[in-house]
């Protein structure tokens, strides 16, 4: 019979969903260093899709150190600054510390001020939603930079978590315009630094899913985020990990060996979390004989066949449909050149701007291709060797799924040839 996580010590199947901070493996040091980092800095956790970045947010969110307040907010299905402000204004009031604080507050949103009661009704404020977001239409950088300036005086320090910022301004710029997606910017700024880029009392995390650098440099605003400290989230280490892949082994009643794990390592490569569960989740579909004697060649038949193949496609999907982002032409040039790294290995610039000419066609320049590779690399599809001047892939899995949805496609070239394109 299949115990439950409590039983045994916290270990679940997690194949995407946020894992609680018990859940966590191998997060410790980086967490330590957040917090450490939060003294004087806000901070932005960098780390590609499925990384972990969504359960370090929600480990600073359950267990903060003291002194601090954690406020969670996923910015995902925002569109607009108003819809901002009333998300942020909703936390602000769920949480009795915070509801009780701006009770005594001098300056709310009028709108706010009804709502600050003993008890909140959530209920009511969703209903009061529209009317809400239109009464405070064209004032909201005030009223909302006055909320939070009045709840600085708070005992704690509060910490903003943002989780999925650069989607929110995709999403406004998409809905409202790059200017309202400026606008945006603009008051956050003011939120975070006092004037002479002092910091003031609040703290935030942001991440998301996909990189803020390109969204940034569509606004033309790269540097407004620069009190924001840059922490990458890495694969894990080979100790850690080997107890990840131990106790999924002991949770899902497989019979392991210390061969099977340097097998399942070799094919992965990098030991990223979010690959070790999908392994062991298509593992455990085995039938109950081979599952208890596993063997090496079960293994890289689950790789090439489950982990790479059409089951897993939609957990990997998005490491291709995020290229979308890109625009037309930019998004084939940027297929083209993984592709390219993915057939080969490792490719050198020059080539790859080759490719990338090729596909892009007309527009195609040298600065555009620079983006383009810039946006691979902090996306984390690609990265340079500076010894050879290569670029390959960051990740071996991804290397090999690429390569099996994505083909090099000589024969889209060749056609293309013939209709005299570029
Ligand atoms: N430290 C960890 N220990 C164990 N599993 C982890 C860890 N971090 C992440 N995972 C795995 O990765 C998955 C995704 O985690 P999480 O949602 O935190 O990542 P994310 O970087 O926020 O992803 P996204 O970019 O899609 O928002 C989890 O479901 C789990 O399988
Ligand atoms: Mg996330």
């Amino acid at each position: 019979m299949i115990k439950m996580p409590a039983d045994r010590g916290g270990t679940r199947s997690l194949v995407g969903q946020i894992p609680d901070p018990h859940e966590l493996y191998g997060r410790e040091q980086f967490i330590e260093h957040l917090w450490r980092m939060l003294q004087a800095n806000n901070v932005m956790l960098l780390a590609p899709r499925r990384f972990g970045k969504s359960g370090i947010m929600r480990h600073v969110l359950l267990k903060p150190a003291s002194g601090f307040f954690p406020i969670a907010l996923d910015l995902e299905d925002v569109d607009s600054n108003e819809e901002f402000v009333w998300r942020v204004t909703r936390e602000l009031l769920v949480h009795d510390t915070t509801r009780a604080f701006l009770a005594r507050a001098k300056r709310l949103p009028s709108m706010a001020v009804d709502w600050v009661k003993d008890t909140f009704d959530e209920v009511g404020f969703e209903g009061a939603k529209v009317k809400f977001k239109a009464a405070i239409g064209s004032d909201w950088k005030a009223e909302a930079r006055s909320m939070l300036t009045e709840l600085e005086k708070a005992d704690q320090t509060i910490v903003f978590l943002f989780d999925e910022l650069p989607k929110m301004l995709d999403r406004i710029v998409e809905k409202q315009g790059e200017s309202a997606a400026r606008d945006f910017l603009g008051w956050f700024r003011t939120v975070r630094l006092a004037p002479k880029d002092v910091l003031r009392r609040h703290r935030f995390v942001v991440a998301g899913s996909v990189g803020i650098d390109q969204i940034l440099r569509r606004l033309g605003a790269v540097d407004t985020l620069v009190d924001f400290a840059r922490l990458a989230l890495e694969p894990l280490d080979d100790a850690t990990a080997e107890k990840l892949v131990q106790d999924l082994a002991v949770f899902f009643a497989l019979g392991w060996s210390p061969d099977l794990s340097r097998v399942l390592f070799e094919l992965l490569g990098p030991p990223v979390p979010y690959f070790i569960h999908l392994f062991f989740a298509q593992l455990a579909q085995l039938p109950p004989d081979r599952r208890a004697k596993l063997t090496t060649t079960d293994l890289k038949g689950t790789y090439a066949n489950r982990l790479l193949g059409p089951t897993c496609r939609h957990y990997l999907g998005h490491y291709s449909d995020r290229l979308r982002r890109y625009g037309v032409r930019r998004e084939k040039a940027a297929f083209a050149i993984l592709r390219a790294v993915a057939a080969h290995g490792r490719v050198t610039r020059p080539s790859l701007y080759e490719k990338y000419r090729r596909a892009h066609g007309r527009g195609a320049t040298e600065e555009g291709f620079d983006d383009v590779i810039a946006d691979l690399q902090t996306d984390w599809y690609v990265q340079l060797d500076p010894e050879t001047n290569e670029f390959h892939f960051r990740l071996k899995v991804m290397r090999d799924w690429w390569t099996r949805w994505y083909p090099p496609e000589s024969r889209r070239r060749l056609i293309a040839g013939k209709r005299g394109q570029p």
